[in-house]
């Protein structure tokens, strides 16, 4: 799904482009000549060409732009139902009918959506050709019935649906007590705070509620305006799906900015909620002239199966593996242009001016985090499995480990280091699981940069805020960036609530769509 991204012509495709044209000439001519022959008017077909031609030369663009408005109609909606089939696949409706319509109907969309773009290019191509709209109609047509039947279908399915997601409400939280029972057991402290784990649902009705509020009132959402990537800028890369907490990431990170105008987010994310998150950040823009560019992570040609052993695990079945997770490993691919980026993770608060990390010395090496070994704790043999030769013949299990959450990468440094390749390597070693557990992209990471990482001053990343009872409050203040690691995420009701104030204080009360998706904030 492209989704709202700005429109751009294709550029290999001149072939297919002049033959697409010849195609639209042709139609246009005989759908003219149909047109004036039953026309009861004196016009001559001529004289219509002319008309039309200087019409066409005069204002190239209602075209251009009604195309753009059908094409993403029709990528908004084929997102929309994809998110019912994926919520109802992960609900395990037993509707299986249901769920076919769904995924047969958001498929279409998409493939209707990409048509329209590619006649949508041959006009732009040369908008001062005689390219008639009309014969473009029955495609339109096609588009707006089908969104027609997305709307039905959606609306239909509503009620019942909201019948569903009560009833797994009621069987989460069923699940969620006993898992808090379980946590209690080991935090003492946690005994008090019994609760249901509702807030994905929040998360994901918020996600609906914008896709919605986006379809319904497309004028209030334009097409973002391309980034001009001067040097000056301060990059940063956040790979998520969840709206509020990418959010609150780059609200945090604004306010502490000195130079807010600097800073621009790269916001990567699934392509289901490429709608949502644009619609949020359409909506609710950074403060003080900050930038966030929004971009689905299908948008990226190297991320193939040929390519990326991730995305063939993934295309093999292996469904668990998080393709927003590994993003991470392909920096120097989606960023190409620059030379040094700082990842965010989704559930970290920055609290200080992170513009020193852009000219920090980093010695050469790739990577910079904030080590986290004490004593023998926290050493590399913890993640990795070092009875394994391919680990035990290259690195040492007393390397202190760092962490993710606040890195700078070089990414000069980078490719002179061949790091993807290296990842690559690595993570076709692992395709049994015997180097590390799958489960974590954090011993990838280790591996990867190995002997390549720069250890930065710990007050720039205060981690485990998400399952520390006991981190000192000092601490915190002094952090650059809080990171609320570990299970209890302060967006969830099981948040550690002596923390969650210091998450909750950036979210963005005044955007209506949060109350009504109960968001208990
Ligand atoms: C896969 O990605 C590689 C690396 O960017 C690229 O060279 C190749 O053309 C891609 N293959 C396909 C089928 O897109
Ligand atoms: C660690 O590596 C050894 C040697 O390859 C292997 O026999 C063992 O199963 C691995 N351990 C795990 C937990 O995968």
């Amino acid at each position: 799904m492209a989704g709202g991204r700005p429109f751009r012509p294709a550029h290999g495709a001149r072939v297919l482009v002049s033959a697409a044209l010849t195609l639209l000439l042709f139609l246009a001519i005989s759908s003219l000549l149909s047109s004036s022959s039953s026309s009861s008017s004196s016009s001559s077909a001529a004289e219509v060409a002319v008309h039309r031609r200087s019409f066409l030369a005069a204002e190239p663009d209602p075209l251009r732009a009604r195309f753009e408005l059908i094409r993403r109609q029709a990528s908004d909606h084929a997102a929309v139902v994809a998110a019912y089939a994926a919520h109802a696949r992960r609900l395990k409706l037993d509707a299986a009918r249901q769920l076919a319509v769904f995924e047969h109907l958001s498929s279409s969309l998409s493939s209707i959506s990409l048509r329209l773009s590619s006649a949508g290019a041959g006009a732009d191509a040369e908008a001062d050709a005689d390219a008639d709209d009309d014969p473009l109609r029955p495609l339109e047509k096609e588009a707006k019935d089908r969104v027609k039947l997305a709307r039905q279908l959606v609306a239909e399915s509503k009620e019942s649906f909201d019948t569903q997601l009560k009833i797994q409400k009621l069987r989460d939280t069923v699940f969620a007590v006993h898992e808090q029972l379980r946590r209690a057991r080991r935090l003492r402290d946690l005994s008090a705070r019994i609760a249901a784990g509702s807030t994905p649902k929040s998360l994901h009705c918020l996600a609906m509620r914008l896709m919605a509020d986006r379809i319904a009132r497309p004028e209030s959402y334009p097409a973002p305006a391309p980034l001009d990537l001067d040097s000056d800028l301060l990059h940063y890369a956040l790979f998520s799906d969840n709206v509020v907490a990418a959010s609150v990431v780059v609200a945090s990170a604004v306010r502490s900015a000195a130079e807010p105008r600097r800073h621009v987010f790269h916001v990567v994310t699934d392509p289901m909620y490429l709608p949502a998150m644009q619609a949020w950040f359409t909506r609710r823009p950074p403060a003080r002239r900050a930038r966030v560019e929004v971009r689905s992570a299908a948008e990226f040609a190297f991320l193939n199966a040929s390519h990326s052993p991730v995305v063939r695990r993934i295309e093999a079945g292996r469904s668990d593996l998080g393709l927003l997770e590994h993003l991470r490993f392909y920096l120097l691919e989606m960023f190409p242009e620059l030379r040094r980026i700082v990842l965010l993770e989704e559930d970290v608060v920055v609290q200080r001016d992170l513009a020193p990390l852009w000219t920090v010395d980093l010695d050469g090496k790739v990577n910079g985090a904030v080590e986290t070994c004490f004593g023998g704790f926290r050493r590399y043999s913890r993640y990795l499995n070092f009875s394994h030769p391919a680990v035990r013949e290259r690195l040492s299990p007393r390397a202190c480990a760092w962490a993710y959450g606040v890195n700078v990468f070089d990414l000069d440094a980078w490719r002179r280091e061949r790091c993807t390749d290296r990842f690559h390597r690595y993570f076709d070693l692992n395709e049994d699981g015997s180097l590390w557990s799958e489960g974590s992209v954090l011993p990838a990471g280790l591996m990867t940069f190995y002997g390549t990482t720069k250890p930065l001053d710990k007050s720039w990343h205060v981690m485990g805020l998400g399952y520390n009872p006991s981190i000192s409050p000092e601490e915190i203040r002094n952090a650059a960036v809080i990171h609320f690691s570990g299970n209890m995420k302060p967006w969830l009701d099981v948040a550690l609530n002596q923390y969650k104030h210091l998450w909750t204080k950036y979210v963005d009360t005044e955007m209506e769509f949060l109350p009504l998706c109960n968001f208990g904030l």
